[in-house]
């Protein structure tokens, strides 16, 4: 053993093991709120959380609108306006159009504070010539959303997924990657063991916050790749 080898190795045994990635919390306990859970995506994600066990109340700004659509899913899913649902969830998934994102979020602030916000906007505008990625101001709908919540720990998750897939019950197992983006490593661990409760699923840690830009605009390019191949096309992160 050389003298560098032994002075790391003296370091090393001072320091504590490597955390392993894959040592993620239980989170079955947890209620997780949808906001716009009635659309396509929150109801899909909805759904499946729930067939997993979770326990899911849908938001919508009608709480008829709601509950009709957690009837719908089953599961024991409940349904509520978005501030109640905010209010009585643990963690809540920002689900709405990026058209409505900002106001939604600033008027629950006060419901979301102290709650883990996982959003999943994808801010895209589309032409004639398909899907393209919008630039928000703040440099993604995630900052967004960390901007309009001081008080709430925000997260980025769950923009690839198909509601198509998602939605469909003879679907036993959803191939796919979720990218995890955030601040704080406990709470990007819990989003990403959220990720994992679903069937075939894998929630990957993607960097901060100021890395959702690229994220959310990815989207655009599956739209493109779903329409020339007729497919719902998700994402797998190799060699991880
Ligand atoms: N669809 C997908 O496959 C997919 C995949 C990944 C990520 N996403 C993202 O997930 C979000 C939801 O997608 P989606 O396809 O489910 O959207 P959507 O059907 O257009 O909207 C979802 C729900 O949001 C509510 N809503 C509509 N306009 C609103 C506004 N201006 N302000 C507040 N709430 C409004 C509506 O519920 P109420 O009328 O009941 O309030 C609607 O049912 C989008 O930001 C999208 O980028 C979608």
């Amino acid at each position: 053993m050389t003298s560098t080898d032994g002075a790391q190795g003296a370091q090393s045994a001072q320091k504590a093991p490597a955390k392993d990635p894959w040592d993620l919390p239980d989170v079955s306990g947890l209620v997780v709120g949808v906001l716009g859970g009635t659309g396509p995506q929150g109801k899909g994600l909805a759904y499946r959380l729930a067939r997993s066990g979770q326990k899911v109340i849908i938001g919508s700004r009608a709480a008829e609108r709601a509950q009709a659509a957690a009837e719908e899913i089953g599961h024991g899913v409940e349904g509520a306006e978005n501030a109640e649902a905010a209010r009585r969830s643990d963690l809540v998934i920002v689900a709405v159009p990026w058209e409505g994102h900002g106001k939604t979020l600033e008027a629950l602030r006060e419901e979301l504070a102290g709650k883990l916000v996982v959003d999943c906007v994808n801010p895209l505008g589309f032409d004639k010539k398909g899907a393209y990625a919008l630039r928000p101001e703040e440099g993604s709908a995630a900052e967004q959303a960390a901007a309009l919540l001081p008080d709430s720990r925000v997260t980025a998750a769950f923009h690839h997924l198909s509601a198509v897939l998602l939605l469909d019950p003879e679907i036993e197992q959803i191939d796919t990657d979720v990218m995890v983006l955030g601040e704080e490593r406990a709470d990007v661990e819990t989003v990403q063991a959220l990720a994992g409760r679903i069937p075939g699923m894998r929630g990957i840690f993607a960097g901060r916050l100021r890395n959702a830009h690229q994220v959310e605009s990815l989207v655009a390019n599956l739209i493109s790749v779903n329409r020339r191949y007729k497919a719902h096309a998700g994402l797998r992160v190799t060699d991880v």
